[in-house]
């Protein structure tokens, strides 16, 4: 039989990485974060004193493996910059083969936005991970930050950050984040990583 695919997707912070990560270990599968090539892309546009909202499709299609080993793909200026990449079609198209080869071979549990609807619209479980925007801000924060504490200013300025990069993946004509159909909805906001994974392991042992 085919090797398992497992798709995560679900908005900025919500801890789709963390459950991923965890299952992956757990069932013994390779863990791909997709955001990663994003995020890559958007790195060499900025390194090159590109705008990461111009045209990125020369810089996708050179992407190579040791731009996803960067340290600095996760900072507020790449964000805000894979996002802008992410909604061009030709960026998109160029990062899809990488994708879909990397899981097809041994399945792989794959962390991003369109794995369910696009990537692997046939994967075998799919998960839509989401929190509030609140909930998002302050994991996000302490993520950062560890545990130094978040004045309210602060705190509303992230949040707006947050809305703001969701309704640019969520609006985007090709690929934009949406719940597939078929996906299992995890609310994480009153959930541990722990009962996460609980959850979904439990999902994913009734599909088998
Ligand atoms: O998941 P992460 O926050 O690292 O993703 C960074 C950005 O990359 C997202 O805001 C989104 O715009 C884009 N992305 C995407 N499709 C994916 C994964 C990430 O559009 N499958």
């Amino acid at each position: 039989s085919r090797p398992l695919v497992i798709a995560v997707d679900g908005p900025a912070a919500a801890g789709k990485g963390t459950l991923a990560k965890a299952l992956a270990a757990k069932l013994g599968l390779p863990y791909l974060d997709t955001g990663l090539l994003y995020r890559a892309v958007a790195r060499r546009m900025v390194n090159a004193d590109l705008d990461p909202a111009g045209d990125a499709s020369a810089q996708a299609q050179a992407l190579q493996p040791e731009d996803l080993a960067r340290t600095d793909l996760r900072v507020p200026e790449i964000d805000r910059g894979a996002s802008l990449v992410a909604a061009q079609p030709a960026v998109r198209a160029a990062l899809l083969d990488r994708q879909r080869v990397f899981a097809t071979q041994t399945g792989a549990v794959v962390d991003g936005r369109d794995i369910g609807t696009v990537v692997f619209p046939d994967a075998d479980v799919k998960f839509f991970i989401t929190a509030s925007p609140r909930t998002r801000a302050l994991r996000r924060h302490h993520q950062v930050h560890g545990e130094a504490p978040l004045v309210e200013a602060d705190l509303e300025a992230a949040v707006a950050e947050i809305v703001a990069r969701d309704s640019r993946d969520s609006s985007r004509d090709t690929a934009p984040l949406v719940q597939a159909a078929d996906a299992v909805l995890i609310e994480t906001d009153d959930l541990s990583a722990e009962q996460v994974l609980e959850k979904a392991c439990e999902e994913v042992l009734r599909r088998q």
